[in-house]
């Protein structure tokens, strides 16, 4: 029967009483995570969100109806005890804060009973997860996701101080909103007053923020929702969680700056570690060319060799064929995995063509330094010698050649070298890498829409020396944009703005938005920098992402309360679900769902 806190007040959490309370009496509540019951004692280990301490139930104390009260206690009850402070009598539990001490209970009252949980509310990872996200409000009451969203609610505490001592005033912009130009899919939702309208939800705040800048706020900060229908993935959630900040009056240096200061913070502050500052900088050609990816893991090299110059007049038709076709071919040294089994080479072929490999070649150099290969007999011996000096080889090593289009073999060898550094435990989680990658390309060729399309988003800035190039060679211009990285995740991305209608008008011009077009989406934008529009940049981090380095997380969701899972569902609340023909009907919608069947 659940009783009430009528008169009861707690004294303390379970951790915060300790050997220097002995003797004192205390009333803690919590739920039970352990009972065991010795006949004459009962011993039970109460939890709250502190951690545990246990209780000793004795006849003694707490009398006859307390024992037979004490009984009936089960795994996940709410207690809530008053009880002396002792030193504790048997064995010191040195994994606990409170190992040293128990409380005799001399009152229990039981605030609420469980049924038999589905799974044991501790760290294990035997329990699906499936399991764990239908029933979440039990698995949080795990330590490690307790630990993880108490942090998580440090840094945001944390953010909002610093940046509002750095004159950051945070403002709010609306969730019921136009599409903004982030491009993922919208969320959209129907209109009831104007039928056949749909609100979108924000990709981002992108264009409020830089229309507060238009209002002259100079520094805004906001920590806020954004929604992206996207397919998700471990870092990936359709509604995550952005620090969203934009300076009026800067240029990339000040944006960089500030935020290398924050962070800087943030890891003292939080975890304790000095990050040294300046971070490195590294423009995105170079993170390419040297690492395949623009969000380089740089704890360990493996970097990437272009030796389109060594292959280009050999007989191995896949390297010329790519080289013909405009591509290159490139490698990388797995340095001491030259006697890796043909099994295991396989699977990182097949790896390799996961990320659209058409193949994988590779030379193993034996240890008494002559060479293996799967294309060696189409090559001189002068032109092995040269790929393996390129790729400074040296008996026991594995080199891997991927020949194709730039964009592939950036992507294949890119992926290889990550997954190999994977499997030899070469990705120490106690080394913080921050890379700032600058100069990215200011667009990007779509072959789906036969366009160009903005890298960023159409409000970015090009390098000023490269403004020219919108109209000669617009896949050649680099951009004012940034984006932070760490141990090969992108925590954040910004820009400088264009603040100038005609170089604004390019930029909608080479992406094929016609002005109308332009005008219907952001014509309020467009509008507002028609009455004094400072130069303005901004920059947003995924605070799920960055929380999750900070914990030591593989998955975002460790770090969101209530996830949802790969398809965007949610297993606890089913969201989302049918609703009734009436709430359609009132946003005059019909559904088609099933109609192809
Ligand atoms: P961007 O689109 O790069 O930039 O997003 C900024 C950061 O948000 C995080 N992020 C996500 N996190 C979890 N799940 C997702 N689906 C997801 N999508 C993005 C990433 C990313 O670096 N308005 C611009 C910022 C600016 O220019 O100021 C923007 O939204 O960590
Ligand atoms: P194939 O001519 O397709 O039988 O391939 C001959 C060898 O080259 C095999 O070992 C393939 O794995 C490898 N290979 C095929 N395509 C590529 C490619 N695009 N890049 C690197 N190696 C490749």
């Amino acid at each position: 029967m659940a009783e009430s806190m009528k008169g009861l007040k707690r004294s303390n959490r379970c951790t915060e009483v300790s050997n220097q309370n002995i003797g004192e009496t205390v009333t803690v509540m919590g739920w039970v995570q352990k009972r065991r019951n010795l006949g004459s004692l009962i011993f039970v280990d109460l939890r709250d969100r502190s951690g545990i301490l246990q209780i000793v139930f004795d006849e003694k104390d707490v009398g006859a109806d307390g024992f037979k009260k004490a009984e009936t206690i089960r795994n996940e009850f709410v207690l809530a005890v008053v009880g002396r402070v002792e030193k504790r009598e048997g064995a010191v539990n040195e994994n606990l804060k409170t190992g040293d001490i128990e409380i005799r209970a001399n009152s229990l009252r039981i605030l609420s009973e469980s049924q038999t949980p589905p799974f044991p509310v501790e760290d294990s990872e035997t329990i699906r997860d499936e399991v764990r996200l239908k029933y979440r409000y039990l698995d949080l009451r795990r330590p490690r996701l307790q630990r993880n969203l108490k942090l998580r609610s440090d840094v945001t505490t944390l953010v909002r101080s610093f940046m509002a001592d750095e004159g950051f005033i945070e403002i709010e912009t609306p969730m019921l909103t136009k599409s903004t130009p982030e491009g993922a899919r919208d969320y959209l939702v129907p209109s009831r007053v104007h039928p056949g309208n749909f609100y979108a939800l924000p990709q981002s705040p992108q264009i409020f923020k830089q229309l507060l800048m238009c209002s002259g706020f100079d520094r805004y900060l906001q920590i806020t929702k954004c929604f992206r229908d996207e397919d998700l993935r471990a870092d990936r959630q359709p509604e995550f969680t952005q620090i969203d900040m934009e300076l009026s009056f800067v240029d990339v240096d000040d944006v960089i700056d500030v935020n290398e200061r924050l962070l800087k913070h943030l890891w003292k502050k939080v975890l304790g570690v000095d990050i040294p500052t300046p971070f490195k900088r590294m423009t995105w050609q170079e993170a390419m060319d040297r690492y395949g990816s623009d969000k380089p893991d740089t704890r360990f090299g493996m970097e990437l060799k272009d030796v389109s110059d060594i292959v280009a007049g050999c007989g191995f038709g896949v390297f010329t064929g790519a080289l013909e076709n405009g591509g290159s071919v490139r490698a990388i040294n797995a340095n001491g995995q030259g006697a890796m089994p043909r099994k295991k080479i396989d699977a990182l072929v097949d790896f390799a063509k996961g990320y659209g490999a058409k193949g994988l070649a590779y030379v193993a150099i034996n240890e008494d330094g002559t060479l293996k290969s799967s294309f060696a007999k189409f090559m001189t011996e002068d032109e092995m010698n040269r790929l393996v000096e390129r790729l400074e080889g040296k008996p026991g090593d594995l080199l891997l050649f991927a020949a194709d289009k730039n964009k592939i073999v950036y992507e294949v060898l890119g992926a290889l070298r990550l997954e190999i550094a994977k499997n030899l435990g070469l990705l120490d989680k106690d080394t913080y890498n921050f890379l700032w990658i600058t100069e990215f390309p200011l667009l990007e060729y779509s072959e789906e829409e036969n366009r160009y399309v903005a890298m960023h988003h159409p409000f970015t800035m090009p390098m000023e020396e490269d403004i020219e190039l919108l109209e000669t060679d617009p896949g050649k211009a680099r951009a004012k944009a940034y984006d932070i990285v760490l141990n090969g995740t992108e925590l954040g991305g910004g820009s400088v703005r264009i603040h100038q209608a005609d170089i604004q008008e390019k930029m909608f011009d080479v992406i094929g938005l016609e002005k109308e077009v332009a005008e219907e989406r952001f014509g309020f934008l467009l509008t507002a920098f028609k009455y004094g529009v400072p130069p303005h940049a901004g920059l947003a981090y995924g605070l799920d992402r960055l929380v999750m380095h900070m914990v030591k997380e593989d998955n975002i969701r460790d770090v969101i309360a209530f996830p949802k899972v790969k398809d965007a569902s949610c297993l606890m609340s089913e969201a989302p679900n049918v609703v009734d023909e009436k709430q359609l009907e009132e946003l005059y919608i019909k559904s088609l769902a099933g109609d192809e069947s």
